[in-house]
Formats: structure tokens, sequence, C-alpha cells
């Protein structure tokens, strides 16, 4: 492993919070943040009873922590309801007139909920979904635009214990009926449209393919948003306002045992079938609590603004459970980085006065190629902090996030977590750790993250090596939804008792960990996981294509691109048309984030002599056009030879 992995930490370049913004943080020196380190780990009893006595409970917990690996409860046999921390428990503290979203979408519409607006509006559609007998631990669907109502359902699902299932709303037909498949939902909440770059995206559309043949679903509610014409199933389908219309704003929450199942997300793996990756309540709640309370130090009087859609992790624990659990303020935007042009994020920020942002390093990296005067006519001054997640980014694109978006006052917390842990689980205090590009950091509380050899010992500093765990946190995953045995597999199998990320990471002398990217056959494609096997699956259900190989090539702007090679059946040309073909049938399969941007069609694929494919050799080729690496397991080296050729050709 350590050959694999080298060491990357030639960055010198280092910079401290400012003492203002130290003297005001909640954790404000590194001797600090070690005390309460080392007691999270010693005593996660402690600190994480502390930690949760801030939220409110129907019933207090006995146990705080049960753990019979690779199985944890937290919060053993307490009562609580998270959509009544996130959204009631500010309003009977008397801060109900607080905005609570500042929503705008993309053609420039704008709306403002406080949070006693936005208690009525969950209210009604918690009568809504239990009006249409959607009860505890049933499963709902949820596919929608970034609009204020993709929240309101997934903090309903949360009042009334009912399981909701977020989908992408990039992803396709198939891709939900998948996950309808697996999680077997029985209502699913969507919308007539979203806006995306000046288009609409007909979600009612892929729904209806997708309950082509469905037999379970029994309602499916539909948000107008953008008014374009969609089919309503009489019997099944039903709009939104005229089911709020007939329904109260007042709902009594009931409260849910700490492990009630809160949500389920899918995400990809290095098999072909997406894992339903399973959280619950109180540990998933305390933890995001935590973490924002700490990482993005949110304060009363803050604008907070991440730009992730609610399809993916982060718009769970970043947009919908964190930051509403801390009562801030925050801003929601519909649309694209880019429409009418790059500047559109700045300009919200600017209106606004945006403090906090949480963003991608793929989108910094478009913004950097946009053009800096795109920035430098809009007002930033209102910013503080600064925050990334989703791949590694690259020292340079930090430096310019820092100079060019911070004014170099903002400390940028670089945030590593996973679907899988709930949380941010390796980040900087924006207070006291010096940052460094790049460079993820320090675990957070209750983490207890180490690198390790193939063996299972631990890395010496700047050797590269695997992340895992050591030891459960509040925040992570139970199980993968009906397959426990992957989750073992998955997770908890190359080091007895600990959790695998499947990452690949290097410790410095400090402590400092950097994260240098996934070791498994995952590609992360502007910041969001796609399994190779998932893309190849995809490719070989297309009736022209024999066999499939995907591998990810460096991309300046994405991170990572998908690269496939396509061996075709016999007798079937590899025209422009079918490639053109070929590349679509994967964006309907999957989504349009899996098309793959180049395809080659090959005669054969290199194989080893017990007809593995040689993915790493692959890899080599499409980023470096050569392949220098051993080739002697190799069933027919001649191939090399013309794949060497063919992607020359391009
Ligand atoms: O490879 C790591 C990368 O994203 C993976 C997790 O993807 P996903 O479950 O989709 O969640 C993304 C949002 C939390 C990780 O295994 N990753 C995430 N954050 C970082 C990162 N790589 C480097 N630095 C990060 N800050």
């Amino acid at each position: 492993m350590s050959n694999n992995i080298e060491s990357h930490l030639s960055e010198d370049r280092e910079f401290k919070p400012s003492k203002e913004f130290s003297k005001k943080a909640r954790v404000s020196s590194m001797a600090q943040y070690k005390r309460m380190h080392k007691e999270s780990v010693e005593k996660p009893h402690v600190f994480w009873a502390r930690e949760a006595k801030e939220l409110s409970w129907d019933k207090k917990w006995g146990k705080v922590l049960d753990w019979k690996a690779p199985y944890a409860k937290w919060f053993v046999g307490g009562k609580t309801n998270v959509c009544v921390n996130c959204v009631d428990r500010h309003v009977d503290e008397g801060r109900g007139n607080k905005a609570a979203i500042i929503w705008e979408g993309e053609p420039g519409d704008k709306r403002t909920l406080t949070y006693s607006q936005l208690q009525r509006e969950v209210c009604k559609f918690a009568n809504v979904l239990e009006s249409h007998g959607v009860k505890s631990k049933d499963r709902v669907l949820i596919y929608m635009p970034m609009v204020v109502e993709a929240t309101v359902a997934m903090l309903a699902c949360a009042r009334i214990g009912a399981v909701h299932s977020i989908v992408f709303g990039g992803f396709s037909a198939e891709s939900i009926k998948d996950r309808l498949d697996d999680s077997k939902a029985t209502c699913v909440i969507t919308a007539d449209g979203g806006w995306r770059r000046g288009g609409v995206v007909d979600l009612k559309a892929n729904v209806d393919e997708a309950l082509k043949k469905d037999k379970i679903v029994k309602t499916v509610i539909v948000l107008e948003r953008t008014r374009n014409k969609v089919k309503m199933k009489r019997g099944r389908d039903v709009w939104w306002h005229d089911e709020t219309a007939k329904v109260t704003g007042t709902h009594k929450a009931k409260s849910f045992d700490s492990e009630h199942p809160l949500f389920i997300l899918y995400t990809s793996g290095s098999t072909g079938k997406p894992k339903g990756i399973l959280h619950t309540t109180g540990g998933y709640m305390v933890n995001t609590y935590a973490t924002c309370k700490y990482i993005f130090d949110m304060r009363d009087d803050d604008v907070y603004w991440c730009t992730a859609d609610v399809g993916w992790i982060t718009g769970h624990s970043y947009i919908t459970y964190g930051p509403m659990l801390n009562g801030v303020t925050q801003v929601m935007y519909e649309g694209a980085p880019n429409f009418p042009d790059f500047s559109r994020f700045w300009q919200i920020v600017e209106d606004y006065g945006v403090s906090i942002f949480y963003t991608a390093p793929t989108a910094i990296r478009a913004f950097i190629k946009a053009g800096d005067e795109l920035v430098e006519k809009h007002d930033l001054s209102s910013l503080r902090l600064l925050g990334t997640v989703g791949e590694p980014i690259n020292p340079e694109a930090w430096m310019w996030y820092y100079n060019k978006i911070g004014g170099g006052r903002c400390p940028i917390v670089d945030t590593w977590w996973q679907t899988e842990t709930g949380a941010i689980m390796i980040s900087p205090m924006p207070g006291c750790t010096p940052i460094r590009p790049g460079t993820a950091t320090m675990p957070f509380f209750g983490v207890d993250a180490a690198i390790l050899d193939e063996e299972g010992k631990e890395c010496k500093a700047n050797e590269g090596g695997r992340l895992v765990i050591r030891k459960p946190w509040p925040g992570m995953l139970r199980t993968i939804y009906g397959d426990k045995k992957r989750y073992k597999d998955t997770y908890w199998s190359d080091y007895p008792g600990m959790y695998t990320a499947g990452d690949g990471a290097i410790r410095d002398k400090k402590g400092n960990f950097t994260i240098v990217g996934r070791l498994d056959d995952v590609l992360n494609v502007s910041g969001h996981r796609l399994g190779t096997a998932e893309v190849e699956s995809a490719l070989v259900s297309h009736k022209a294509v024999a066999e499939a190989a995907v591998v990810g090539r460096p991309h300046e702007i994405k991170g990572q691109a998908v690269v496939a090679f396509v061996s075709l059946k016999t007798g079937i040309e590899g025209t422009d048309e079918l490639l053109k073909e070929v590349r679509n049938h994967v964006g309907k399969v999957i989504g349009a984030i899996a098309k793959p941007d180049d395809v080659y069609f090959t005669p054969a694929l290199p194989k080893t002599r017990s007809g593995k494919i040689m993915r790493r050799l692959l890899k080599e080729l499409v980023a470096t056009g050569k392949v220098t690496g051993n080739i002697t397991t190799l069933e027919d080296v001649s191939v090399v030879k013309s794949l060497q050729k063919l992607v020359k050709k391009k």
C-alpha cells in the first residue's frame, strides 16, 4: 500500500485564523481542541451526552452508546423528534420570526420563510402525508428540484417517522425505479419540473416512466413549480397545493426512538448496485448539530449558504438537518451556478450578506476558469468563513478560494466525510487550526481516525495508507438497507472492528490528514460518487455492446471524467452515431452525470489470463497516453498497442 500512495505533502503554506476570529470562535486554541478531542474519544459518553443535552428529548436516553461491532446504537432508549428540534424548538424559544430559509429560484423569484412559517408548512405537509396513509417507517421517495418544499417534505417525513429517500433530480427514470424497487416506497413526492440553466427539467415525466409497471406506490404528490404540462394519473397523483389546502397548519408530533430510521440515501459503491445507506434519528441529529456548531461556528446573526443539492448527503446534513438544528438563517438557490453567468453565486452572496459559504472544489475550479472579473465586481465582504467538500481540493484552487473569495481573511474548512459517515469527520476548527491548501487537517470530536497499511499497522508520518475510523461515532450509517452482509463486507471486514472509508490518506508529522482519493473502483465526478461497475452495467445494457470497461481520467473542472472502453457485439460497426447513442443510453439509465466524456470502441479489452479487466492499465493510458506498468499478466499483449493508438488518435 505504501508503495501506491506517495506523499504529496510538499505544501508548506500555512495560515492561521485572525485573533479576532479566534476570540469569538467556540474552539479558540489548539490546546482546547486537543483537550476536547481527547475527551470525546476517550469518554464519548461524557462528550456526546453534553452535546445531546442541548437538544430537546421527550425521553432521556439510558446509555449513550451500545457498540457490538459493526452495529452501534446511540442514546439508547431516548425518544425525540428531529423535526421538532429543527423547527418547533426555535418557535417555542421565541425565534419564530427569524428567517429560516431565504430562497431564490433560478429565474430570479424570491421567497423567505421564517421558522414560524416553516413550521406551518411542515405541519400542513405532515397532515397531507398522514391523510394519504403514510405511517411511521413507511418509505417516501423524494425527487424534487431545489425548492423550499424539498426541505419541507424531508422535515414532514421526519415529523411523522416516515423514512425519506431522496433521489437527485439529475438522475434518470431508471435510477428512480431501482431505488423504488429496493426501498419499496409507497409514496413519491415530486414536482412538475425544476429550472436548470434556463430550461425545465421534466421531473414528473421521469416519475411516470419509473412507475409504469409499479404496483407499490399508492400516492404521487406533485408540486407545481414550472407550470409545464404534466399528466396526472387519477387515483394516484395529487397536487401539493390542493392537498395542503385541505388540512390545517398544526400537527402534533410524536416522539420516536433514538434508533428509529430517519432516511435512506443511495450511493455508489464498487459493485453495480447502489447501496441504500441507512441513517437513524438521535445520533445523526446530535452529530450534524455539533459539526455545524463547531466547524461552521454558526451564530445567531450568520447567513449560511451551502450550495449542494438536497439529493446528496451534503444537502441532507448541511442544508436540512444540521443548520436547522442550529436555528440558523440560510440561503437556498434552485439553479445552476452559471445562470445567466458565473457571477450568480457572488451576486447571491452580496444580495443576502452571506457570511458562511460551503461549496465543492469542482465549482471553485469552474469559477477560476470563468475569470476573476466576475468575482471582482461583487462585494463579498460579508463572508467570514468558507468551506469545501466532496473531493480533494487542488492547492492552487484552495489559494484562489482563500484570496479571491475569502479576501485572505476567511478560514477555509476543508471537510472530509461521506454519505456513510453522516457528518463531517475531518476538518479544521476555524478558530484555531492552522490551515494548509489541500489538507483536511484534524479529526472532529469523537473521530478516532488512523491510516493503516495492508497488514493493519499504523503508517508512519508522510507514508500513505488506508483511512480508517477506529471507534463508532453518532452519525455513522447503521446498515445498508436490506443488506447486512454487504454492510459488514464493505465497511468492517478489512480490519476487525474498524470502519474502512475506501479512501487513501497521508498524515504529516503534526497529525494533519490529507485525503488522496478513492482506493476502490469509485470515480469522483464533480464531487459525486459513481461506481465504474455501475456505468459499465449501463453500457452493457445497450443492445450493441458486448463488454465495457470504465475508468476515470483527470479533468480540469470535474476532477475526474468518465472514460469508457467498449467492445461491440460481432458484426456491429462503431459509428459516430452509435457512439452518441451509447453515451445517451448511459444518461438514460443513470443520469447525465454518468455520461462518459470519451467512448472508445475497441475490438478487445485488456484482460488477465483469468479474464479480469486490467483497469489499472486503462487508467494509466487515459491519464498519460502511455502504459508503463507491468503487463506480463495480460492474456494478449498486443491489445495495449492498439489501445495506445486509439487513445492517441483522439
Ligand atoms: O473520496 C472522498 C471524497 O468523497 C467521498 C464521499 O463521497 P460522498 O459519499 O458522495 O459524499 C460527498 C460529500 C460528503 C469520500 O470517500 N471526499 C469528500 N470530502 C472530501 C473528499 N476527498 C477529499 N477531501 C474532502 N474534503
